[in-house]
């Protein structure tokens, strides 16, 4: 493997350092490119350029590879829990019992938010869409704590970490029940993470809530199957806010703003709009799929294609599998589910969707489980942020455990006006 690569600009040769993964990616290593040649790189999207080095999670997108600090995500998803997931990515290794249990009972220790802002709730229209209430809610927390914001500071940072995990839970959940107009149901710290959550959601203070484990089970899945996916939109905006110096809160309610949009983690409510519209149409797959390879429609076959996945998203093959196992068990029948099974087999078989490597990726199933549990749509993407969690946390604490941080700055090639003088307003026509 070359240690070097060999630039030639202008008749003079530069060595650039190359990098090699631990799993042999390959890098160019180009921070003193302009000190050395005065040239930058251009690179739209980020598609070719890295912006750290990792050790928390490797996906090999022509595979269908991921995995969590080198554990499959099929075993993971599989065999543990949201709350063991989430230690795991952001501590580095699969706890003990003791640390499981001390991690579980500091997480259920911080499940309440400070009384005051439950009055924040108060303030937005009962339509007001739960993504706009987490990222502010979230960076509000910051105010509740301010004498332990320094990132830079292990013990401080320590502290956050459980609180950020429980409380945007909390958030999340009281955000339903105000958008529906039923009172708050306080954490119930005899509860798991994933069944407190679900109690939160659906309980009500007139009756006695019953926790359905399927239910529960398919949450813990669905939460570790979200719970990192390396640098992708919303944890690069994390990692560069954080670099910043910015507090943990900021930094996790900048994800959550980057998280919403339709192309990243708001594609699963899109998935499910997309949906419901061709089930109004009749169900007519190939009207969708005509309409998705046409480049005059700005139509878009939601749920599939990835920058990284040029395969079947493994995260997408176990929530499928799934898909079946928890609604015969809810014993629902769901046209949608049908709709997306044809969809997808429509779409492997054409040609287009072939060529261009274009797979459902997590974002095409998952809606269908949230709908059979009870969950709105308008909630599918809180839900991407809740899971997601634990990976924008395991991220910004990494990059300030790496030391030597430096704030995130890119370049770029100018292409405005050159050198023009102001003309006084008399002068202009
Ligand atoms: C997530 O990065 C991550 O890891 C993200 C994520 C995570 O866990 O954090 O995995 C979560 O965000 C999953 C993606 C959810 N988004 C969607 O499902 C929205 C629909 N998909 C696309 O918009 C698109 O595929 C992206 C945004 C996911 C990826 O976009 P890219 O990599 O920039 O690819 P592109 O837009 O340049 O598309 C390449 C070609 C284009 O055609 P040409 O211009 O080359 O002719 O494929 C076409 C696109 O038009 N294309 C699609 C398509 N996705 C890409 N055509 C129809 N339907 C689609 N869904």
């Amino acid at each position: 493997m070359p240690k070097h690569a060999e630039l030639h600009l202008e008749g003079k040769s530069y060595s650039l350092p190359v990098l090699i993964g631990s799993e042999n990616e390959k890098a160019i290593d180009i921070s003193q490119l302009r000190a050395e040649t005065g040239y930058i790189t251009l690179d739209h999207g980020y598609g070719n350029t890295g912006s750290c080095t990792s050790k928390i999670t490797y996906i090999d997108g022509e595979k269908g590879i991921l995995r969590y600090r080198g554990i499959p995500i099929e075993q993971l998803a599989e065999q543990s829990n949201f709350v063991e997931t989430s230690y795991l990515l952001i501590y580095g290794t699969l706890p003990n019992k003791l640390e499981l249990e001390n991690f579980s009972h500091t997480l259920s220790h911080h499940s309440l938010i400070h009384e005051d802002m439950l009055r924040f709730y108060d303030g937005y229209p009962s339509t007001a869409h739960p993504m706009a209430i987490l990222a502010s809610m979230v960076c509000s927390l910051s105010a509740y704590y301010p004498d332990s914001l320094n990132p830079t500071d292990p013990a401080q940072v320590d502290q956050l970490i459980p609180r950020a995990l429980s409380k945007l839970r909390t958030i999340a959940a009281y955000s339903y029940k105000k958008s529906i107009g039923q009172p708050v149901i306080y954490p119930n710290n005899s509860l798991g993470f994933c069944a407190n959550f679900l109690s939160m959601m659906f309980a009500v203070p007139s009756e006695k809530y019953e926790i359905d484990e399927d239910i529960v089970g398919a949450l813990e899945m669905l939460l570790i199957l979200h719970a990192d996916h390396e640098q992708n939109c919303s944890t690069s905006t994390v990692r560069l806010v954080g670099s910043s110096l910015a507090n943990l809160f900021a930094s996790i309610s900048a994800g959550i703003s980057a998280l919403w949009g339709p192309l990243h983690g708001g594609a699963n409510q899109a998935v499910m709009e997309m949906l419901r519209q061709i089930h109004s149409n009749g169900g007519d797959v190939a009207a969708a799929i005509k309409a998705a390879k046409d480049k005059e429609n700005p139509f878009r076959l939601m749920g599939f294609g990835h920058r990284i996945y040029k395969n079947y998203d493994p995260r997408a093959k176990i929530i499928k599998k799934h898909c079946d196992k928890i609604l015969s068990k809810l014993k629902i029948k769901d046209p949608l589910l049908d709709i997306a099974k044809r969809l997808e087999e429509a779409a492997l078989e054409d040609s287009y969707f072939v060529e261009k490597k274009l797979y459902p990726n997590v974002d095409f199933y998952s809606g269908v489980i949230y709908q059979a549990m009870g969950i709105p749509m308008n909630m599918y993407t809180v839900m991407f942020a809740l899971g997601r969690l634990p990976g924008w946390i395991a991220h910004w604490k990494e990059m300030h455990d790496q030391g030597g941080n430096k704030i995130g700055r890119p370049r770029q090639v100018y292409e405005g006006e050159v050198l023009t003088n102001y003309r006084p307003l008399a002068e202009r026509k």
